[in-house]
């Protein structure tokens, strides 16, 4: 394997010529952006800065042309089958909630999710328990946070009107068997909506191939920019949704007395949008195809390697998921006993300049119900280096001979 990716396109990103010293392992809350997605940016600003699908002028007709163009690169990315199925969010959060105001869940429909879920697939499953009556069931995972077919399938009955898992977990680094939950649970009629956040960025996603009803996912988290997102769902389910937020271009005609709403992806997409930033998430796709997820996903297992290794010989470190690195993508996830999560994290930036992630990341319900206050968060991603990665074994193991 090449390990030498990450210093062969740093040069990409002015964040880094800014801040040499950095080493920013905190990939998994936001990623860093190379130059053509903040120039694909300054481009909407200074040279288009008009409003897509309204007025008729030269400019509003190149910004809709844009944004139809990055939908096209959307789907060809993520392997839908119509542009028309891309349906552009905010971030990951809202395109959850959509589907979950949308579904028109009743009382006693039962929504699955694991033991393991970002907060931003367990609130609005809590909000809907609580306002509507779903049941809401949990999925064990095993000791080492993996998949158990037999705790999946125990779960699944004729009521289940919906499946919502993550692909990767934030927490860990560790993937789910899509493919397989989908097959299972199409069995009983149920639908799947895959949080897909921390899987898209470090390896893609095949949403024909895995038959998933749902994806959803953040520009932010895959080199594009904040305030982006998308909700991937297949055209029958979309089209059969009444609208969740309404208002300005999601309708075809109004009158005082009613509305008609316009097809997907239009009726979703309520007011004027972030047409800077859809743009930049289509030069963060065009980027990362450029580089190839395969490579990506290849050298960041060959940085995991190398950190959990360099930390195998710590005996006070507990780490969260398996041992095996192959298994935990792209993170390395532990805690300390008797020591503080934050304060690791303040000591690495205030010593190194490292910036990781402390705390509950989120997923508060997986550390409440096993009684860790937090853990610290090492997240890599395509312009890491093996210096880095170096500098923050050598810097913790100096930390941990003092707390
Ligand atoms: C697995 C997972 N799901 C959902 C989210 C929420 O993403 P956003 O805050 O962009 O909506 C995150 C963010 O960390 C995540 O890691």
């Amino acid at each position: 394997m090449d390990m030498s990716l990450g210093t062969q396109i740093r040069a990409d990103f002015p964040f880094f010529e800014r801040h040499r010293d950095f080493a920013y392992l905190d990939n998994a809350c936001m990623s860093i952006r190379p130059r053509p997605v903040l120039e694909a940016m300054t481009h909407y600003y200074e040279d288009l800065s008009g409003c897509a699908g309204r007025s008729n002028h030269r400019l509003a007709q190149a910004v809709t042309e844009k944004i139809d163009e990055v939908r096209g690169s959307v789907q060809r990315f993520i392997h839908a089958k119509k542009a028309s199925e891309i349906v552009f969010t905010r971030n990951t959060t809202e395109g959850i909630n959509l589907v979950a105001n949308s579904l028109g869940l009743v009382k006693g429909d039962v929504v699955v999710i694991s033991d393991k879920e970002h907060n931003s697939n367990l609130v609005p499953w809590l909000y809907l328990r609580d306002r509507v009556g779903i049941e809401l069931r949990v999925m064990k995972t095993s000791r080492t946070n993996e998949y158990v077919a037999d705790n999946f399938e125990s779960l699944l009955d004729e009521k289940v009107k919906l499946v919502s898992v993550v692909q990767t977990s934030n927490l860990d680094g560790v993937s789910f068997p899509v493919e397989e939950m989908v097959q299972k649970a199409h069995e009983i009629g149920s639908l799947v909506l895959v949080d897909a956040a921390q899987s898209i960025p470090h390896g893609g996603i095949d949403v024909s191939k895995l038959n998933v009803d749902f994806a959803v996912f953040s520009g932010h988290k895959m080199m594009g920019p904040t305030g982006t997102g998308v909700l991937y769902g297949k055209y029958k389910w979309l089209d059969a949704f009444s609208g969740f937020m309404v208002g300005g271009d999601t309708v075809e005609r109004t009158s005082y007395e009613n509305f008609t709403l316009l097809p997907p992806p239009e009726k979703f997409e309520a007011g004027l949008q972030d047409y800077a930033g859809i743009i930049g998430l289509g030069a963060a796709i065009d980027y990362l195809e450029q580089i190839g997820l395969k490579q990506i996903r290849e050298y960041e297992l060959g940085l995991n390697q190398l950190l959990t290794e360099s930390l195998e010989d710590q005996s006070r470190i507990q780490l969260i998921g398996p041992t095996d690195y192959r298994l935990r993508g792209s993170i390395y996830s532990f805690y300390v006993d008797g020591g503080d999560s934050h304060q690791i994290a303040l000591m690495l930036d205030q010593a190194a300049k490292i910036m990781v992630r402390s705390g509950q990341h989120c997923v508060h319900s997986w550390f409440e119900g096993r009684g860790i206050a937090g853990s610290v968060r090492a997240s890599l991603y395509a312009y890491t280096t093996e210096e880095e990665v170096i500098r923050f074994c050598s810097e913790l193991k100096k930390i941990l001979t003092v707390i």
